[in-house]
């Protein structure tokens, strides 16, 4: 990717002098101030000089990586009649022109890693000719497409609520610009109740109703691709705590209803045995009354008691049904 046309059109006047100064010759060292590559491309760092090679005649490159000032820079190629590369070099770059006497000291890395980025000092020194002499500055960027965007939610999705969603790219070069959107039939919102910022990947939701429900989508992107997230937005006065509250009371109803009925039951059981010991009793006119299908031949009708009041089709235990 060559960043110099794009640079000389939007900054004309800096344009004039930086891009076409090299042509006119008024440095003596000249080089491509920008350079992008992707991981794995090779990249090409360019460096010519005016000067004629004499005795005693060098070319160094040194790098410094991204975030480490230029003095920091660490050699990784000299030139003194014989080309040396350090060693971490030796298979990734070469010289454009080799040996480089014909006026490029430029070099090319053949597989751009991400170490790679950073500044690089082109220093070319011919003793004689110290006017010819010079270096110069290349910012060498290595080009990521945005990894895989978070999507989150600021803030409680009620009515009449402000929220704002996010949306983050943790690796992106250069930096991306988010944009946030909603499904195509989503019905439309009204333009001052959103303010989205495509630098940050904000988007605050103003005064949220009903209509605001819905997925939203946030795409990170730069030159060299994009990737997205999705967030579902449901806007209601049920929240997540009310909705535990709400499990909590019904768990509580639950359990006193069980509590309920057990008691109901023991309180059944106890009073069922209680009356089968007072059937013992035989003064009871009701158990001598029970008694008596059980010892029915199998040919009689089911007896119908009438004594107190209620029928009983099998009156084995009547006192349990008063
Ligand atoms: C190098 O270029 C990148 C991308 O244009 C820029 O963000 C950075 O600030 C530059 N670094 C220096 C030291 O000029
Ligand atoms: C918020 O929206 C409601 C309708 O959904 C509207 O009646 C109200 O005036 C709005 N409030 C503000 C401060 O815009």
């Amino acid at each position: 990717m060559n960043a110099l046309p794009a640079l000389c059109s939007s900054w004309i006047l800096w344009a004039v002098l930086s891009c076409f100064g090299s042509v006119s010759g008024g440095q003596p060292v000249t080089v491509e101030k920008q350079v992008f590559a992707r991981t794995g491309e090779p990249a090409e760092l360019t460096c010519d000089y005016r000067t004629q090679p004499g005795l005693g005649f060098t070319v160094e490159w040194r790098h410094a990586p991204t975030g480490t000032p230029a003095i920091e820079a660490h050699r990784v190629f000299y030139y003194n009649g014989k080309v040396y590369w350090v060693e971490s070099w030796e298979n990734r770059g070469v010289l454009v022109q080799n040996p480089p006497v014909q006026g490029s000291a430029s070099i090319r890395i053949l597989s751009v890693q991400p170490s790679d980025a950073g500044l690089y000092v082109c220093d070319v020194t011919n003793p004689n000719d110290w006017a010819g002499s010079g270096q110069g500055l290349v910012n060498f960027t290595v080009l990521m497409p945005p990894s895989t965007p978070t999507c989150s939610v600021n803030g409680d999705a009620y009515p009449g609520n402000d929220i704002t969603l996010m949306c983050v790219s943790s690796h992106a070069v250069p930096a991306p610009t988010y944009t946030w959107s909603r499904e195509k039939n989503a019905i439309q919102l009204p333009l001052q109740n959103l303010v989205e910022d495509q630098q940050t990947g904000s988007l605050i939701l103003r005064n949220l109703s009903a209509p605001f429900s819905g997925t939203y989508t946030c795409r990170a992107s730069n030159e060299l691709g994009g990737a997205v997230c999705t967030v579902v937005l449901s806007v209601s006065y049920t929240s997540s705590a009310m909705v535990a509250g709400i499990a909590v009371i019904v768990t509580i109803i639950l359990l006193l209803l069980l509590g309920a009925v057990m008691g109901y039951f023991l309180w059944y059981k106890k009073r069922n045995r209680k009356s089968t010991e007072e059937g013992h009793n035989p003064r009871d006119p009701r158990e001598t009354a029970s008694a008596a299908p059980l010892t029915r031949s199998p040919g009689d009708r089911p007896v119908h008691l009438s004594g107190d009041g209620e029928d009983h089709l099998i009156p084995t235990k009547p006192s349990i049904l008063v």
